[in-house]
This record gives C-alpha cells, sequence and structure tokens, in this order.
C-alpha cells in the first residue's frame, strides 16, 4: 500500500472538505499578503521613505487605497493594518478547523476501511494475528499514516501560500528575496538527509511500540490466571521492561522529529538577518526591506511545516506497512454478486471435504456428511480429532482445500455468506457475551426481537424465571466479559443469543462441555424440545449428550470412522463411540 493511494481514496471520499481545506488555504494567503503590504504604508511613516510607493505591487495597493478615497495618514494606515491583522487571525483559525475535520476524517475512514477489510479476510487470518499488534495498530500506528495523509494536503496548502508570498517579495525586494529563498533550498536540502535516519528510528519505535502493547493487553485479556498464579509483580515487570526499550526508541526519533524543524527555523533567521544587512549596505529602501522581512517571519513558520510534514511522511513508512497488513487482501476487489438465501429447504452436505491450516497439515480428511433438514446430528469424537474445524467449515468460516460445503446442492462458496449466517444459531463452550445489559445482548444477536421474543426464547433456555429475580430484569448488566452470573446460566443466555434469531440451524459446539451436570441437562432438555423444529448440529466429546440424535458421526484424526444412531453404536461393543461412552461415564 502506497501513501499516494490512500490520499487519493480520501479525496474521492471527501471532495467538499478536501476542497474546503483549499479554499481556506487560497483565502489565508491573500489575508496574509494584504497584512504585507498594510504595513508598507505604517513603516513608510515611521522612516519617511518615499520610494517604496513607487516599487511593484506596492504601488497597485496605494494606487487602490486612494481610488477608494481612503484618507492617506499614519491613523488610518495602522488601522486598515489592524483591521486586516484581525482578519487574517480569523482565517487562521478556520484554516485551523477545516484541517481538524479533514485529519478526523482521514483516521475515521482509515479505520473503518481497516475494521471492514481485517473481518473480511476471514476466521484463518483473524486467528493468527497478534491482538497486541492489532491494538497497536487501530490506536497508535493509524494516527500516524493520518498525519502522513494529512501533510501532504499540508505540503500543497504551504506550496500555494509559499509561492504567492515569494512571488510578492521578489517584486520588492529581488535581491533579498532571492539570497533567503536560496538558503532556504540548501538548508531544506541537508535536512533531507536526516529523514532516513528518522525513518529508521522510526521503524525501531514502532517495533518497541507493539511489543509494549503485547505485555500490556495479553495479561489483561488473561486476567484472572493472572490473578490466580499469584503473577501481578510479574505483569508490572514484563511491562516495565518493554517500555523502557520503547521509550528509548521514541525518544530518540521524536527528538529528531522535533530537532529538524528547530534546526531549520534557526538557520533560516540568520541568513534572513543576514540577508537583510547585505542589502541594507547595497542601498535598498528600508521600508521594501522591511516589508521583505515581514513576508518571510509569516513564511517561516509555513516552511518549518514543510520540514515537519517532510519528517511525518519519512516517520509513517512503517506504520503504512504495519497498516495494510491488518488486510493482505483487498476484499472490495474479490466481491462479486454472491446469490443471498432465505434458509434451507433440503439438506447441508459436505462432499469429499478436507481442510488444512498453514501451519498443520490434514485436519480433515475426504469427509461425506449429509444432514436433513430439521434433523438432530452429533459429531463425537477426542479432542483434536476436527470436530470444531468441521463446524467452522459448515458455516463457512473457512473454505475447504477440496470438495465443497453444498446448501441444498449450491456450494456454499457461491453464496452471500451474511445471509447464510443470518440463518444460523451458533453457541461455542466458552462464549462471551457483551459486556452490556441481557436486553442489549439479545438484541445484537437480533437487532429485530421484540420484548416478548426475548422472554421466549429466555424461556426455551429455562433461565426466564431467573432473569425475572435480577433487580432490572432484562436491562440487567452481565458484567465485563459475562462474569457476574454463572458459567451455567452464561451458556444458557448464549444459548438464547443463538435462538433469539429464529434460526433454521443450530451449531452448538461443546456448548454443554464446561458445565455442570445439572446445567448440562437443563440444555438438554431445552435441546429436545427443540428437535425436529430446526436442524442441530451439537459437537460433543461426550457421547451421552448424543442420546437423542437422528445421526451420530463419530470422529477421529480427521476423519470419520463410524456413524449410526446412539442405538446402533452402543450395540457394538468394539466401537469407537462404545468406547468412548465407557470411559466418560
Ligand atoms: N487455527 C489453527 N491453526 C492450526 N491448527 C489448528 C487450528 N485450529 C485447530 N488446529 C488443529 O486442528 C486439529 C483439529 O482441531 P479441532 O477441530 O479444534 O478439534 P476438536 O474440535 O475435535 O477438538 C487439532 O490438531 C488442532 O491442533
Ligand atoms: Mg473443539
Amino acid at each position: 500500500m502506497k501513501l499516494y493511494k490512500l490520499l487519493f481514496n480520501y479525496i474521492n471520499e471527501k471532495r467538499t472538505l478536501v476542497f474546503l481545506f483549499f479554499i481556506v488555504t487560497i483565502l489565508d494567503s491573500i489575508l496574509a499578503l494584504l497584512t504585507v503590504l498594510a504595513l508598507a504604508p505604517v513603516v513608510e511613516f515611521m522612516t519617511s521613505d518615499i520610494i517604496s510607493m513607487q516599487t511593484g505591487s506596492l504601488k497597485y495597493y496605494f494606487d487602490f487605497i486612494g481610488y477608494i478615497g481612503i484618507e492617506y495618514s499614519l491613523i488610518s494606515s495602522l488601522l486598515i493594518f489592524l483591521g486586516i491583522t484581525i482578519l487574517s487571525s480569523i482565517s487562521n483559525i478556520g484554516l485551523f478547523f477545516i484541517s481538524r475535520i479533514n485529519a478526523y476524517s482521514i483516521t475515521y475512514q482509515l479505520t473503518s476501511w481497516a475494521i471492514y477489510q481485517f473481518y473480511s479476510q476471514g476466521l484463518s487470518y483473524v486467528n493468527s494475528q497478534s491482538f497486541g499488534v492489532l491494538q497497536n495498530t487501530f490506536s497508535k500506528e493509524i494516527t500516524k499514516v493520518t498525519d502522513a495523509i494529512f501533510s501532504v494536503l499540508q505540503l500543497l496548502s504551504v506550496l500555494i501560500f509559499s509561492l504567492s508570498m515569494l512571488s510578492f517579495s521578489m517584486t520588492l525586494s529581488l535581491r533579498m528575496s532571492l539570497i533567503i529563498i536560496g538558503s532556504f533550498f540548501i538548508i531544506s536540502f541537508l535536512i533531507s538527509i536526516l529523514g532516513k535516519k528518522i525513518s529508521y528510528l522510526s521503524s525501531l519505535t514502532l517495533n518497541s511500540s507493539n511489543i509494549l502493547s503485547e505485555k500490556l493487553y495479553m495479561p489483561l485479556i488473561n486476567a484472572k490466571n493472572i490473578l490466580a498464579f499469584g503473577r501481578t509483580k510479574w505483569a508490572s515487570r514484563v511491562y516495565e521492561k518493554a517500555f523502557n526499550t520503547h521509550f528509548i526508541d521514541a525518544l530518540k526519533s521524536q527528538s529528531l522529529a522535533f530537532f529538524v524543524p528547530e534546526l531549520f527555523k534557526t538557520l533560516s533567521v540568520l541568513t534572513a538577518v543576514m540577508a537583510l544587512f547585505y542589502s541594507l549596505s547595497e542601498g535598498e529602501s528600508i521600508t521594501l526591506l522591511i516589508v521583505t522581512l515581514a513576508v518571510f517571519i509569516r513564511l517561516l513558520p509555513k516552511i518549518a511545516n514543510i520540514t515537519e510534514a517532510y519528517s511525518m511522511i519519512k516517520d509513517a513508512a512503517p506504520s503504512i506497512i504495519q497498516y495494510s497488513r491488518l488486510f493482505p487482501q483487498d476484499v472490495s476487489k474479490t466481491i462479486t454478486k454472491k446469490r443471498k438465501i432465505d434458509g434451507f429447504s433440503t439438506s447441508l452436505s459436505l462432499k469429499n471435504v478436507s481442510f488444512s491450516f498453514d501451519t498443520r497439515k490434514g485436519v480433515i480428511k475426504n469427509l461425506n456428511i449429509e444432514i436433513n433438514k430439521n434433523s438432530f446430528v452429533s459429531f463425537v469424537g477426542s479432542s483434536g480429532s476436527g470436530k470444531t474445524t468441521c463446524a467452522d467449515l459448515l458455516m463457512g468460516l473457512y473454505s475447504p482445500s477440496n470438495g465443497a460445503v453444498m446448501i441444498d446442492g449450491f456450494p456454499l462458496n457461491e453464496i452471500d455468506l451474511d445471509s447464510y449466517l443470518d440463518r444460523v444459531g451458533y453457541v461455542q463452550q466458552d462464549s462471551i457475551l457483551l459486556d452490556a445489559s441481557i436486553r442489549d445482548n439479545l438484541l445484537w444477536s437480533n437487532p429485530l426481537a421484540t420484548e416478548n421474543d426475548m422472554w421466549e426464547a429466555l424461556k426455551l433456555v429455562s433461565i426466564d424465571s431467573f432473569v425475572k429475580s435480577l433487580p432490572n430484569q432484562l436491562d440487567n448488566l452481565v458484567g465485563d466479559r459475562g462474569v457476574s452470573i454463572s458459567g451455567g446460566q452464561k451458556q444458557r443466555v448464549a444459548l438464547a443469543l443463538a435462538l433469539i434469531r429464529n434460526p433454521d440451524i443450530l451449531i452448538l459446539d461443546e456448548a454443554t462441555s464446561s458445565l455442570d451436570y445439572e446445567s448440562e441437562k437443563i440444555i438438554r432438555k431445552s435441546l429436545e424440545s427443540l428437535s425436529h423444529k430446526l436442524t442441530i448440529i451439537s459437537v460433543t466429546h461426550r457421547p451421552s449428550m448424543a442420546e437423542h440424535s437422528d445421526m451420530i458421526y463419530v470422529f477421529d484424526k480427521g476423519s470419520i470412522v463410524e456413524f449410526g444412531t446412539y442405538k446402533e453404536l452402543m450395540k457394538n461393543n468394539s466401537t469407537f463411540f462404545n468406547k468412548m461412552g465407557g470411559d466418560s461415564k
């Protein structure tokens, strides 16, 4: 990903904002010019120097003042100068305002685009990314990319401003202007050499910032373990160590980035003063020289902006690379109109499906499964046998390496996945609820759910009376990451979340595995009452959970080794299933 491409995307999206930015820039340049012009008569009255009135653009200014009939006096000149200075300040504030709006909307655009693209990369990619790095990219690196994109806009704006000011100053004192411009170029060239060093230091800073973020957030995600293992001190020490490395890198690169514009300002003032002395000694008009100096004093902060913007653009190179790593593939290009579906009518099947992870081959080997509408199917097998992967394939979270997942005979990869997943309810082993009320959790799953639907869903999983007993009922918070209700209650709420979508397909991946016997029994009863009203796929390592299913597929090492009903599989003593049942009871 290149900076200019990101810039063009932005300009394309926000034409009005960018247009306004340049309009205000032009207005600001005109007013800055006028302030300097208005200074000339003031200086003239003070030095009684009359030559300037006949020179270059000043002549037009004096003609204009005379034309509109303003009396030419010190007081009127001072008042005009004051008035224009105030207008110029106002336009400066306007420029700042429109600049901030542009900067924020760049951040917004980069972030929302990245969120969408990141999720669209699919589960394999999302799972393979470090949370700490993601956190750092979204919070810090995107800001740096924003700064770089905005810096390019700012460079253009400064260019407009500088060119208009410079062409004006050349009409006053060509000699002094040329000396100053020449030295600006030389100083800028010298400073650009420092740019490489800045780039290098920023990439060090970025790396240590990624590590820092990881050291901070990984323990936080796992806070209970930190407490249970008594590793509180460890967590802070680990952070401290990473912080020190980051601190040194950041200090170096930020100091250099700050030093560069400062150096520029100092050197520029030095050359401007020298040019002034030289021109004076050559006998030029004092008024013209003072006005020229005023031009450069106005220009200086702007030109310092150039070097600052240049540092920011250099600084952002590693951040842009990290930003584009959020989405190695631009999904917007690959999206083709796919068929939307509204449920299915006959069956869901896997045809000769094989699947490998990048880091692990042969996780699923040539599976053939047929799941009829409204049947209750169980996947049983020991841990690591491929059940979860198979369920994830059925949800389209992974694409098969070989073969196809079919819905009513159509391959899943030809179907609009969101429309399919709208018809699926899913519960995993340790569900994470939103840190919000029960109502908000239910609405997250189905934004159209009514109060009635909510109670109905909660009733299906026998948790309605518990919710009624809470002080705020549906509006009771479930607590951060669901910690303030018990595991069994949380799983039941998670199941209610799946059911409130009125799914055609319910996929339960070890939904009851971490629950006590009582809670498991309640959920099992709910499932039995739902059985044959919708299609249920239940993944479990406990054969007892599969008792009422129409068909049981027994998994081992990525293959199906047996299938049949509970009775059929239990009949034969030598089946895998029978052995597993014996072990777990
Ligand atoms: N994201 C992943 N990357 C690499 N290997 C994985 C990944 N997820 C699962 N596996 C491996 O795939 C195999 C099947 O895993 P899984 O489907 O979770 O089994 P089960 O649900 O039956 O316990 C296991 O050997 C597991 O280590
Ligand atoms: Mg599993």
